[in-house]
């Protein structure tokens, strides 16, 4: 690999032009010119990496038979945000706990409850989904029953979240008895998820923007946030549509707050309650 020290110029109009126009074609991620630095320090650190000092000649490259594919899988690891933490919205977490701790004490669940966590980043976003479904089959003193499927476009955030080993600093916001019960050691700063939950998890490597060629595996929970954010409206609700079709009977889709607005759907109902956003399958 050839480093380079000198400076590539700045994306011209048309450069920014052509490489947010290919971001939202591939992934759906909607780049306004408030984040053109930020596109062109992602993809200039790349190119250096790369040995390639011209965007045109980059670009051709990216768009050209396997090894632009190879390349591609690289890039948008860089160009996607992937900030999570563990119960990183609380509300929606407690949410989920009631949901199942209700469908226990119903007896509604049929065989397991299946999750899918969609743009799942490092894990913590379905670790965390994890712990409180594993802690409500405990507490009902039953069998855990319940699996979850974590996605995400980046091979390298999925790789990570099979690991499941996290700094000290990730759980410093958690609560103790889950910290004690689902970590341990792996070294002095680093923890990693017990194999009571990561057996429950299975990543996989999915573009939300192809859901229509991902297998029809209906779920009892879809949980989608922080995602479509980066998305233009009309590709949310189509996505919201995609999602219902992937809902059990009595299914919920619990997504980030004001992340969708105004979409309904004949077989959906919105989930009265503040501070949460959820829908539930009639
Ligand atoms: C900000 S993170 C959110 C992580 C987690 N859901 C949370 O709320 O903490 C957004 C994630 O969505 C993923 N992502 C972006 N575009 C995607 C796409 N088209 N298909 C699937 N995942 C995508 C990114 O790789 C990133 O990991």
């Amino acid at each position: 690999m050839i480093w380079s020290l000198q400076s590539l110029p700045d994306l011209s109009d048309q450069q920014f032009a052509l490489w947010s126009e290919l971001l939202e074609e591939r992934a759906g991620i909607y780049l306004t010119q408030q984040q053109r630095t930020f596109l062109q320090t992602q993809v200039s650190m790349r190119m250096r990496e790369v040995g390639c000092e011209d965007y045109k000649e980059y670009y051709d490259t990216i768009m050209n038979g396997v090894a632009g594919q190879i390349e591609w899988s690289i890039l948008i690891d860089r160009l996607v945000v992937k900030e999570t933490s563990f119960f990183r919205h609380q509300a929606s977490i407690d949410f989920v706990s009631e949901l199942i701790a209700d469908r226990i004490g119903h007896n509604s669940i049929d065989g397991s409850f299946d999750v899918w966590s969609v743009g799942c980043s490092t894990g913590e976003e379905p670790y965390s989904l994890a712990m409180v479904l594993n802690d409500a089959f405990q507490w009902a003193n039953r069998e855990a029953h319940f699996g979850i499927t974590g996605t995400d476009i980046s091979r390298a955030a999925l790789s990570l979240a099979k690991a499941g080993i996290y700094s000290e600093r990730k759980l410093e916001l958690m609560k103790e008895t889950f910290r004690q019960r689902y970590f341990s050691p792996v070294s002095e700063e680093r923890f990693q998820v017990g194999e009571e939950l990561r057996d429950r998890i299975c990543f996989a490597q999915g573009n939300i923007l192809n859901i229509n060629e991902m297998p029809l595996i209906k779920v009892d929970l879809i949980f989608c946030q922080n995602l479509l954010v980066y998305f233009r409206r009309w590709r949310r609700e189509n996505i919201m549509n995609a999602f219902v079709e992937r809902l059990k009977p009595g299914g919920t889709i619990v997504i980030g707050l004001g992340e969708v607005v105004d979409w309904t759907h004949s077989d959906i109902e919105r989930v009265p309650l503040n501070g949460v956003q959820a829908y539930v399958h009639k």
